[in-house]
């Protein structure tokens, strides 16, 4: 390949993209003919340093990287921002060569769901909590979608963010309730300076929001640090609560959850724990989540 870096790896104009399930699966299948191993990081663009995160998590761990970038609709409800979301190709291929991509699948809409496409994902109990009631039919989209994609490519390792905490877990259902052949690994979210969660979304925020958005992760941070000392959950979670929306959040949820099912917590010193919250600033949703230690 022109310009090919020292490593093997293309220059940020050579990332190659493919298009098509056949183009995708002959580079793959060239790769794993030569003893190769593959990592799928899924996006849908508008990519920031926490995608870059899950892609250098992906080419420290595998030979071969794929990032996909879909912007995939029937994870969008009728009132939410599909046709807003952040899309610019060119720019998202700079920013992967440089962090060791090897290839970019990137499927028209037509190449995903031809007209004949009929069948739908559900993965029952772990959707519904949470972002569940509050997204109709989002986790489906996601579960489809990624179910899809990981057929497609057939990675040995997908990496997923736990910003999006509820999706990980929805995958790692999907993958071992259909026993699909591919290790399901979580990278920790990457935050701003001042704590807010990186997201393709952020660029919504007005900047007197952007100012108030750090506080949902120093809520959060805060009532992590109460529930590890062993305060009552009911209080501090109302607590919590409270203070998002003193902070003029308009608060979703904010849940303590056992980290693997998402259930309600029964016992604590048991459970693996986590704190999730789901709160507007003005038209932007912002998501967050942070693990729980045990009571001393
Ligand atoms: P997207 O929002 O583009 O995110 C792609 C991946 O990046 C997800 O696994 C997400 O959890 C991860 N990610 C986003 N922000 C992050 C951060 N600040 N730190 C670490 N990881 C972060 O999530 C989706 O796309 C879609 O639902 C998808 C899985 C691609 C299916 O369409």
């Amino acid at each position: 390949m022109s310009g090919a870096t020292p490593a093997g790896k293309p220059l940020a104009e050579d990332l190659p993209v493919v298009r098509r399930v056949v183009d995708l699966r002959a580079a793959v299948r060239h790769w794993r003919v030569a003893g190769e191993s593959v990592g799928l990081v899924p996006t849908m663009g508008g990519l920031h340093a926490g995608h870059l995160a899950l892609v250098r998590a992906a080419s420290g761990q595998c030979r071969r990287t794929v990032v996909s970038l879909f912007v995939n609709p029937t994870q969008f409800g009728p009132k939410e921002d599909f046709a807003a979301y952040p899309r610019d190709e060119r720019k998202d291929r700079v920013l992967l060569a440089g962090v060791g991509a090897d290839l970019l699948y990137a499927p028209p809409v037509e190449e995903m769901y031809p007209s004949s496409f009929s069948t739908q994902i559900t993965v029952g109990r772990i959707a519904e909590p949470l972002c569940g009631p509050f997204r109709p039919g989002h986790f489906a989209g996601v579960a489809t979608v990624v179910c899809k994609l990981l057929d497609q490519a057939q990675p040995d390792s997908a990496y997923f963010g736990e910003k999006d905490y509820q999706q990980l877990q929805v995958i790692r259902t999907l993958v071992r309730d259909l026993d699909l052949p591919v290790r399901v690994v979580g990278v920790a979210t990457v935050r701003d300076s001042d704590g807010l969660a990186l997201s393709s979304r952020n660029a919504y925020l007005s900047p007197e929001e952007r100012q108030v958005a750090p506080r949902l992760y120093r809520v959060l941070t805060a009532a992590a640090l109460q529930l590890h000392r062993g305060e009552p959950p009911d209080e501090v979670v109302a607590s919590g609560a409270r203070s998002l929306g003193e902070a003029g959040f308009k608060t979703d949820y904010f849940a303590f959850r056992n980290s693997v099912t998402l259930a309600p917590v029964t016992d604590r010193r048991t459970e693996p724990l986590r704190l999730l919250a789901a709160a507007w600033l003005g038209k932007t949703r912002l998501i967050d989540n942070i693990a729980v230690k045990s009571p001393a």
